[in-house]
């Protein structure tokens, strides 16, 4: 079984070598990401893997089909950058639907941490034998109300570990949990009455710029934001303008909306050509870490097992779990409910 696979990094490869020795999978690595322009270097091969920022349109899917490609294994939980509806019939596109949410929710904890105890500035402070503390002022979490928005396997971990610091929790979900415990207000009072907001929710059309010029209205002043699940589920300028206003007290972001051509490469001693993204590193109140939540031993080896049998069950057992399909409209439903391939 060959797979070709795309944007691969130096952290992917212990795991996924392993895997390929251990199940007989011949992964062919790219550093380049999967794109019109790159496509071809599939040719030869069963199947391709690829991550976050790869671009799977419908371009992209037509060429995979002509070079005889029938599986797109996506080694992530997200799937917003493949054209599921456009695959149908065609190619079988599977997915990681959890590899370490704790990595993830424990990130953003650690993020928010960084941020109102002013952790960073402290740490260079320290490195230059500066002692003061002037200027690092920061906030109790204990008695502080967090919204958070999405209440799936990562945003449940993330209130878990929010009450251990004492917080008051409400949530907002399209499809809130029942049972759980969770207090569940709609998104115009979360908005109103929170003091740190975290994003745990998919990018859909409907959640697309949730947070943008209009939610910021409603925001209360000071409130920090958080976001490490997609980027464009913020619009930028709206949060860079809310910044500059003082409205909001500050943001950790682990995502960006145009970070498929910044994130995961080393731009240092280069211009920046993306005035938004750089004039929010600028700012003192932003932290910004490139999509590095998932990035844990644990979460690796978890990413690179789901995704090697996601592709021995397709290619040698008939077997899909995992996979993605267009077939009920719901991506989600049809998972749970297939117990053989889709078409
Ligand atoms: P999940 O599927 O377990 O939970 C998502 C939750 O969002 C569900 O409860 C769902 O009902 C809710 N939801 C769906 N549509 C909504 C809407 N319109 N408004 C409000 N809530 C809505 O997903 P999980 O594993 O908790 O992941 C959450 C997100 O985290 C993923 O979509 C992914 O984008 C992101 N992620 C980021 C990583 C990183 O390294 N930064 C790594 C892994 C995931």
């Amino acid at each position: 079984m060959k797979i070709a696979f795309f944007d691969a990094k130096p952290y992917d490869l212990p795991a996924f070598k392993a895997e390929g020795e251990r199940l007989g999978i011949d992964f062919r690595y790219f550093e380049t990401k999967l794109n019109p322009d790159t496509v071809s270097l599939a040719a030869g091969c069963e199947g391709v893997c690829v991550f976050v920022n790869d671009t799977v349109n419908a371009e992209v899917i037509d060429r995979l089909c002509d070079l005889g490609v029938s599986a797109i294994a996506l080694r992530c939980a997200g799937y917003n950058n493949v054209d599921i509806e456009h695959c149908f019939g065609r190619l079988h596109v599977f997915h990681v639907p959890a590899y370490s949410p704790y990595a993830v929710a424990e990130h953003a904890m650690a993020m928010l941490l960084t941020s109102i105890r002013r952790i960073h500035k402290a740490y260079i402070r320290t490195k230059d034998f500066n002692f003061s503390l002037n200027g690092l002022t920061g906030f109790d979490l204990h008695g502080k109300t967090v919204g958070v928005i999405g209440t799936g396997k990562i945003g449940r971990i993330f209130i878990d570990i929010c009450r251990g610091f004492g917080m008051n929790v409400i949530a907002y979900d399209k499809f809130p949990a029942a049972d759980s415990g969770i207090e569940y207000v709609n998104l115009d009072e979360l908005l109103e009455k929170s003091d740190i907001i975290s994003l745990h929710c998919p990018l859909t059309e409907e959640t697309y710029h949730m947070i943008g010029k209009d939610s910021l209205e409603k925001l209360k002043t000071g409130v920090m934001i958080i976001n490490t699940s997609r980027g464009a589920l913020i619009d930028s300028e709206a949060l860079l303008e809310g910044i500059k206003e003082r409205k909001i007290g500050g943001a950790c972001l682990d995502v960006y909306e145009e970070e498929s051509d910044v994130f995961f490469k080393d731009f240092s001693g280069h211009i920046m050509s993306d005035d938004t993204l750089a004039r929010l590193i600028s700012m003192p109140n932003v932290i910004v870490t490139s999509h590095q939540a998932f990035l844990t031993e644990e979460a690796l080896e978890n990413i690179a097992q789901t995704t090697a049998e996601n592709l021995v069950g397709f290619f040698r057992d008939g077997s899909c779990q995992n996979e993605l399909c267009y077939r009920c409209g719901n991506v989600e439903s049809c998972r749970r409910e297939r117990k053989e391939r889709c078409f």
